[in-house]
């Protein structure tokens, strides 16, 4: 297993590039099972997860052929020899559950394992499957897979009313609601980004939707869908991470790409911290100048709220801030790993159940540490780059799920970093 050596080298200046979003593609790529003509995407990120996708996709007969080094990817389903998601693959990548709907709205039929939970959390699918038999499906649940069935003459349109916030569960539900007979209507959907993307991409494949981006979504069903080509939206997740290089450094960096709109929420908690953020045409400006942080105090909700998947990086700065801040996690239940991590270096953090309470110091100490999940792997880099002396970061397979190229990127702007191959 690869490590990351993180040498604290002082402020950061010039540009990174901000790929394509992880969680857009993850969800673009199963719509190619909803159509039998081409769907190809442009701006996708070359990471571990997108290939597990590949793989998942190519297991049901589906061609997924990778162009330009990984960022375009030309797909087809016109040959699907199966509608059974394996375990070996679906428990790699919890992201596989997305199959489930366009399988059941093309064929009438799908088999996909349980993902089963990760290291954030138990991630049940219960509002997934709900979804599907608002739209008239029968889910079987037994040994470790959904069997699910629609009705002989197809699934067809429903209201499906989300208790909670879902971001797959809505994906799903949209995907499945296109090919449906008459009307579906998506109440409490999730308003993400990535959401919209979808919607956007599913409406150049013919389908009729309305309302993505807000908490209610209409869709009037079609019979058939064609082929498209779109360009997977900017990583928001990306974007925030790497706003945060030069926050935890000093100096100044532009993110390539980045756009107010994808982290506002996350802007304003930067603003409240001290940091400066511009908005330019190549992208966003950002950059510390005088003095430490501020604490500030964080609250994770659905978008257009603060993400929760920018709140192990949003800590790693707080440790250095002047003061205390408490970060409330209201979306996964265990997600403040990267904290015993994050206090081998030195930083003072209380957590109790989704409340972690951060006490400022002047400066963290570099040292070993583990990644226990995407994100903390990240949080642990950044804190890294601003701390005394080397930290080194192992198990980095979980960086390399959402993060391409993490040492080239920061090492452009000065940071210094490199990888350890593992022997
Ligand atoms: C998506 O996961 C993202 N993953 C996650 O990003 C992100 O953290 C999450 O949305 C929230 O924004 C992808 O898009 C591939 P949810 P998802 O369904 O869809 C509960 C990353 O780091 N829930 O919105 O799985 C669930 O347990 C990853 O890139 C149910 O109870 O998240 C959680 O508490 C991590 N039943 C809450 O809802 C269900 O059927 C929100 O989960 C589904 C979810």
């Amino acid at each position: 297993m690869d490590s990351i050596l993180v040498t604290g080298n002082g402020p950061l200046s010039g540009d990174i590039p901000i790929a394509g979003a992880k969680n857009a593609c993850l969800t673009l790529m199963p719509a190619t099972l909803l159509s039998d003509e081409p769907l190809t995407l442009t701006n996708a990120p070359r990471l571990s997860d997108i290939r597990t996708m590949t793989v998942l996709l190519q297991s049901l007969g589906a061609e997924v052929t990778a162009l330009q080094e990984g960022k375009v990817l030309a797909m087809s389903s016109h040959g699907l020899t199966s509608q059974r998601a394996e375990y070996d693959i679906v428990r790699k990548m919890r992201a596989s559950i997305l199959v489930l709907g366009p399988l059941l709205a093309r064929f009438g039929q799908a088999e996909v394992s349980l993902p089963g939970g990760c290291a954030i959390g138990a991630r049940p699918v219960d509002l997934h499957l709900k979804a599907m038999e608002a739209l008239g499906a029968e889910m079987d649940l037994r040994d470790g897979y959904v069997h699910a069935k629609a009705p002989s003459g197809g699934l067809r349109g429903g209201v499906i009313d989300f208790p909670l916030v879902s971001v797959g569960a809505t994906e799903n539900a949209l995907m499945a609601a296109t090919l449906a007979k008459g009307t579906t209507v998506i109440r409490n959907a999730a308003r993400e980004p990535e959401i919209v993307d979808l919607a956007q991409c599913l409406r150049k494949m013919g389908a009729h939707i309305s309302g993505e981006g807000s908490s209610e979504i209409t869709v009037e069903g079609v019979e058939r869908l064609g082929g498209a080509t779109h360009r997977v939206v900017t990583d928001r997740i990306e974007l925030g991470t790497y706003m945060l290089a030069p926050a935890i450094c000093g100096g100044e960096v532009t993110c390539l790409g980045g756009t107010i709109d994808l982290v506002a929420a996350f802007c304003e908690k930067l603003d409240a911290a001290g940091i400066s953020v511009e908005e330019t045409e190549k992208g966003l400006k950002v950059a510390r100048r005088n003095g430490r942080v501020k604490a500030v105090d964080v609250t994770t909700e659905p978008f257009p709220g603060f993400p929760t998947d920018l709140q192990a990086q949003m800590m790693a700065l707080l440790c250095t801030a002047d003061g205390a801040s408490v970060l409330e996690e209201k979306i996964f239940e265990n997600r403040f790993m990267h904290a015993p991590e994050l206090t081998r270096m030195g930083a003072r953090i209380e957590v109790h159940g989704g409340t972690a309470t951060v006490q400022g110091v002047e400066r963290l100490k570099g040292a070993p540490v583990m990644a226990t999940d995407l994100r903390a792997s990240v949080s642990l880099i950044l804190a890294g780059l601003a701390a005394e002396g080397e930290t080194v970061v192992s198990r980095v397979y979980h960086l390399d799920r959402g993060y391409e190229n993490v040492e080239d990127k920061l090492r452009a702007v000065g940071a210094k970093i490199e990888r350890i191959k593992s022997q």
